[in-house]
């Protein structure tokens, strides 16, 4: 009989513990608690309606070949819709291009299966999404992490460690980005930055992974070019795009999309032919009925008005609320789902989530957010999914949780 399991796992998996995220939500059972941790869109926001008549049409149609197997590179409708939807944000690709997905978790394990050896360097901002660094970890790289600045990367100090690396006869085998609206801090990288990071890019000679979940969720400012775009203006092909459908229609069905370089797609789709096969196509046909029958770009300016005043309701609480003359810090961020707290040094946010439930409030503790020596007195709010009605008593609860850990000292 077989006892010890642990001696048979694979070397990649042996040490390997999952989504950190994940073993917060056994805390948050208690139907009372206002959770501002997960990192969902409003269920207010789901196109219920289109997406039953989308779902009625398709299945009275081609049934069988819904039910079918089918092509693993993505639906030919699919592709399509996908080319128009980046047209309109200057991004030029063809079918060869693109690689549908199934959600962008899975766009993320393609691109970490397909460079990363164990022991590889691989570079990305500190913090950054959780879910992008235990994708990446399942195969064993160096992370090396560089503190985000509040326009984005800290382009110098990539730089002084591609010098160091290349003195090493290092080269990292990439850069990991969420230019806009960063997962967890809600940073949107500026445009000079973007440039910087594609300079680095050629000066170096290492790809960019760009991952764009929360792009045309902005409610301020200007829409700044994603590095994508911009590497084509620029006549490159270093940057490889993850996208999903998530965060814009629904999580629950599943659906992205990865783009580059032709070569680097066809590897990809190698990978996905040994993994999940073809994304089934119900998921895929709901996109396309998303991209082209559903009103789209209506249906993301509604998501913008209703996000705006959420997020807006959600900082004038916490400039009224959080005690920010006691070191309590908070990022603005100008589009996306999260915003990013800083608390003084001394405050563990591990244990101040423990504390938070008992205030009936929870976030996520900022350390998962960072890929190697973590910062302790962080915390991910996410403001999108918790009812307008319970926002400003979530920041009451929060704040009051806060201010009582600070005055114990
Ligand atoms: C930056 C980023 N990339 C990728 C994903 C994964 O998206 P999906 O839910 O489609 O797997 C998320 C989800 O939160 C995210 O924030």
């Amino acid at each position: 009989m077989i006892t010890n399991w642990q001696t048979r796992y694979s070397d990649n998996i042996r040490e390997f513990g999952g989504y950190s995220i994940g073993k917060i939500f056994k805390y948050l059972t208690n139907p009372e608690i206002i959770s501002l941790a997960g990192g969902l869109p409003s269920p207010e926001m789901f196109q219920k309606h289109e997406m039953r008549l989308a779902s009625q049409k398709r299945l009275l149609g081609d049934i069988e070949t819904i039910m079918q197997y089918t092509a693993i590179p993505g639906e030919k409708s699919l592709i399509e819709a996908v080319i128009g939807f980046l047209a309109r944000d200057n991004i030029k690709v063809t079918h060869e291009n693109i690689l549908i997905t199934s959600s962008g978790q899975h766009g993320l394990d393609l691109a970490g299966r397909l460079f990363i050896n164990p022991g590889d360097v691989i570079m990305l901002d500190r913090p950054t999404f959780a879910g992008a660094i235990v994708a990446f970890q399942m195969q064993r790289p160096r992370i090396c992490g560089i503190d985000i600045q509040e326009d984005g990367p800290d382009i110098t100090s990539y730089r002084k460690m591609l010098v160091k690396y290349r003195h090493k006869g290092i080269k990292p085998k990439f850069i990991y980005v969420v230019p806009d609206f960063q997962n967890p801090s809600g940073i949107t990288t500026s445009l000079q930055k973007r440039m910087g990071l594609l300079d680095l890019s050629y000066e170096f000679d290492i790809p960019i992974l760009e991952d764009s979940p929360y792009r045309d969720l902005r409610y301020h400012g200007e829409t700044v070019p994603s590095i994508f775009a911009l590497d084509q203006e620029r006549d490159g092909t270093n940057v490889i795009g993850l996208y999903t459908f998530s965060k814009l229609f629904c999580p629950g069905i599943r659906v992205g999309f990865n783009i580059g370089p032709a070569e680097v797609i066809g590897r990809m789709t190698n990978i996905k032919e040994a993994n999940v096969l073809n994304t089934p196509k119900y998921n895929q046909d709901m996109c396309t009925e998303f991209l082209v029958s559903m009103g789209f770009e209506d249906h993301i300016r509604q998501c913008c008005s209703y996000y705006r005043e959420k997020l807006s309701v959600f900082l004038d609480a916490m400039s009224d609320q959080l005690p920010h003359d006691l070191g309590v810090t908070w990022t603005k961020p100008e589009g996306g789902l999260f915003l990013w707290v800083t608390v003084p040094e001394h405050i563990d946010t591990n244990d101040l989530f423990m504390e938070a439930i008992k205030y009936k409030v929870a976030f996520v503790p900022g350390d998962v957010f960072y890929g190697e020596n973590p910062a302790r007195n962080h915390m991910r709010i996410n403001f999108s999914y918790v009812s307008k009605e319970q926002l400003a008593e979530a920041v009451s609860r929060l704040s009051r949780c806060i201010k009582d850990r600070l005055q114990e000292g």
